[in-house]
């Protein structure tokens, strides 16, 4: 699977992989702001944005195998890894899966913990809907209203606006085989401890998705994670906050080439 990956700047590569049920395209700000210090890699994970689906069965393993593939083809030993949401849920299997590649780790509004079994028929019931229907109505009414916080639905409702097209623009069969992969994922809180490289925790302070009990049981399991709370953000912390968001990115990929070196 070849992965459709926009690909800039230069310095140490930075792979961050995107929330559900958005793409590559989430990552603007990041492409404009971190370019400069780092070589920034942003591929659409299987079925969203340029990238096709494939015919494996729904896995989260197997989206990380993607991305190891993606290192692969473009001469990349080790990078740091990161991944928003369900993008974090992935860069924690591609840890578990391939942790000799991982130069540090980011897990922005993510959890380590697998899914309750409510949330895992829930997806399912989602999952069902979008094949059915043949739309995203499901995620616009269910899933959109909840991805940004308040601050944002009142100061800035271009951003609103835009992350509403890009759940727009999902395909629902992609959406139905992440939803459907996200509801086999392995519990990974177990595996944190052996989890060496140096790892950044971030969370938005008004997510509702996720709650500052997931970052924190990951940032206490993990033996070298700081944790930084991003105010006036909901769940897409990188979309909402673009600044603080990439201040901390830089902060820590400036920390690691001092460690490195
Ligand atoms: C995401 O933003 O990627 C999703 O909310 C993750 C999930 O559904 O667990």
């Amino acid at each position: 699977m070849q992965l459709y990956t926009r690909d800039i700047g230069g310095g140490t590569p930075l792979v961050l992989l995107h929330a559900f049920p958005l793409s590559s395209a989430m990552w603007l700000a990041q492409r404009e702001g971190l370019a400069t210090r780092f070589r920034v890699l942003t591929p659409d994970l299987r079925g969203f944005g340029g990238s096709s689906l494939g015919g494996d069965d729904p896995s989260i393993d197997v989206m990380a195998d993607d991305v190891a593939a993606l290192l692969d083809a473009k001469n990349i030993d080790r990078a740091i890894v990161g991944g928003l949401s369900m993008g974090g849920y992935v860069t924690l299997a591609f840890c578990r899966r391939h942790p000799d590649r991982v130069l540090g780790a980011i897990l922005a509004d993510t959890k380590a913990t697998e899914d309750t079994p409510a949330a895992r028929e829930g997806r399912i019931r989602i999952a069902e809907r979008l094949e059915a229907e043949g739309n995203v109505s499901v995620l616009l009414e269910d899933l959109l209203p909840r991805l940004v916080g308040p601050t944002t639905m009142r100061s800035r409702a271009l951003v609103y606006g835009r992350v509403r097209g890009l759940v727009q623009s999902t395909p629902p069969q992609a959406a139905a085989w992440a939803q459907r992969a996200m509801a086999a994922r392995a519990d990974s809180v177990g595996a944190l401890a052996g989890f060496r490289a140096p790892t950044l925790v971030l969370h938005g302070a008004e997510d509702v998705i996720m709650t500052e009990d997931d970052a924190r049981t990951m940032a206490e399991a993990l033996p070298n994670a700081e944790l930084i709370t991003i105010p006036g953000a909901g769940h897409l912390t990188a979309v909402e906050q673009p600044q603080l968001f990439n201040d901390a990115v830089t902060e820590f990929g400036a920390a690691l080439t001092r460690t490195v070196r």
